[in-house]
């Protein structure tokens, strides 16, 4: 059975029940907490602005969900909206990712950016703890239609960094490339293997082919930890295309990113970081003793406000809801793509993906700038992207196709 769907009232409820279990900074005599509830001479807290607002309420009593909630022990003044994140993870691991029941630890980070930074930081910390690696012996391998956190995780944590250049018309990665890249790799001592893989990527919505990727992996001989960047594509792809194996059914994959202050319109902060059981203690800080179950997340404190925003709209949809808003998202997009072909225009489309990018010698500039279409290269486009998110609808995208129109004829 998939997460429900909630009642406004039954929602209502659960989050203010779990608030009711986290301290109250106004009536308990707690003194030894760096922390409070928002200032009242700033933030309103009347009672009747905030009152029927479980979200708003959150943001006054400002939680603190530092540290990871699914392992061991956590601070015992947030524990009500700690549960509330507890099952944000299971719905993100088991319902749409397909892991086991309690096989997944993860939290709530500030974005997509930090939760691939944090599954870098454990596989490197991995290779370097249990087998001994020094950092050059360790490559980070993306494609080079990846994010640039890619290139901001390996120059962070001091690894090759290895771009490996996909085909302009398929976005997949060149083989050829990828094997020419081991082999030099493998000249030069290189080992060890962080492989980040795309579950659609910032430009294209293109997904990368794990299979071939690692048959070469395996030629090589590496030791290989995979991935899986789905900042982007984690609320999308699982739903739009259920032949998807980027899930924790495939024994390939130890870990996956998502985002939800993207499809999913929460609030920024609401990154997602997903990984197989027994790997957080890669990224423990001992150090952090004053913190009870220490910390293994990169960020340190967060608000839970992020989590409790989360887990307010995965109840509103429940899973059929937003299976069926991606359905809808799929429709839109199809369409767009219809009206391109028709036209000739040139794009790439991945068939499960929102995203449509036409090449920029088919779109004048004005219209561009017009429509807020995102380019490649702000200097020197080759592409620009339409995402068709909640707010891009069939009458946006008729204004756009009639005026591209206008320009072909
Ligand atoms: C595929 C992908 N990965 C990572 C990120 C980084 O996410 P954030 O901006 O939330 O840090 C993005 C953002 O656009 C993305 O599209």
């Amino acid at each position: 059975m998939k997460w429900k769907k909630r009642s406004d009232d039954e929602i209502k409820s659960c989050v203010f029940n779990a608030l009711s279990q986290n301290i109250n900074y106004k009536v308990e005599n707690v003194i030894g907490l760096p922390g409070s509830h928002l200032d009242e001479r700033v933030f309103s807290q009347e009672v009747g602005f905030i009152h029927d607002a479980p979200y708003l309420s959150t943001l006054v009593q400002n939680p603190n969900h530092i540290g990871c909630h699914t392992i061991g022990d956590s601070e015992s003044y947030f524990t009500g909206t700690h549960e509330l994140e507890r099952e944000v993870i299971a719905i993100c691991a088991e319902d749409i990712l397909k892991a086991k029941p309690d096989s997944i630890d993860g939290y709530v980070s500030a974005g997509g950016t930090e939760a691939n930074l944090q599954a870098v930081w454990i596989y490197r910390n991995y290779f370097m703890r249990e087998k001994g690696a020094k950092l050059d012996e360790i490559a980070l391998i993306c494609s080079s239609d990846s994010h640039y956190s890619m290139a901001k995780a390996a120059n962070m944590f001091q690894l090759n960094y290895c771009s490996i250049p996909v085909d302009f018309n398929t976005r997949h990665i060149e083989l050829h490339e990828l094997d020419a890249q081991l082999s030099q790799l493998k000249q030069v001592g290189v080992k060890y293997l962080v492989v980040v893989a795309n579950m659609m990527t910032t430009m294209f919505g293109s997904v990368d082919d794990l299979e071939p990727m690692i048959d070469l992996f395996q030629e090589y001989e590496m030791e290989v930890k995979i991935h899986i960047d789905g900042a982007y594509g984690g609320f999308y792809y699982p739903f739009s295309n259920e032949h998807s194996t980027l899930n924790f059914e495939n024994e390939w994959i130890d870990s996956i990113t998502l985002d939800a202050h993207k499809m999913v319109q929460a609030p920024y902060g609401t990154g997602i970081f997903l990984i197989r059981k027994g790997w957080m203690q890669y990224a423990t800080t001992k150090e952090a003793s004053y913190v009870l179950g220490e910390d293994c997340t990169i960020s340190g404190s967060r608000s839970g406000a992020n989590a409790v925003a989360i887990w307010m709209i995965f109840a509103k949809y429940g899973f059929h809801g937003w299976f069926e808003k991606i359905l809808i998202l799929q429709k839109r997009t199809d369409w767009l793509e219809k009206q391109l072909k028709v036209e000739g225009i040139r794009f790439y489309r991945n068939k499960y993906a929102n995203i449509v990018t036409i090449e920029a010698v088919d779109v004048p500039k004005a219209i561009a700038d017009k429509f807020g279409l995102v380019p490649d290269n702000h200097e020197q486009p080759k592409w620009y992207k339409i995402v068709v998110m909640d707010h891009v609808t069939l009458e946006k995208l008729e204004l756009f196709v009639e005026e591209l129109y206008n320009v072909q004829v």
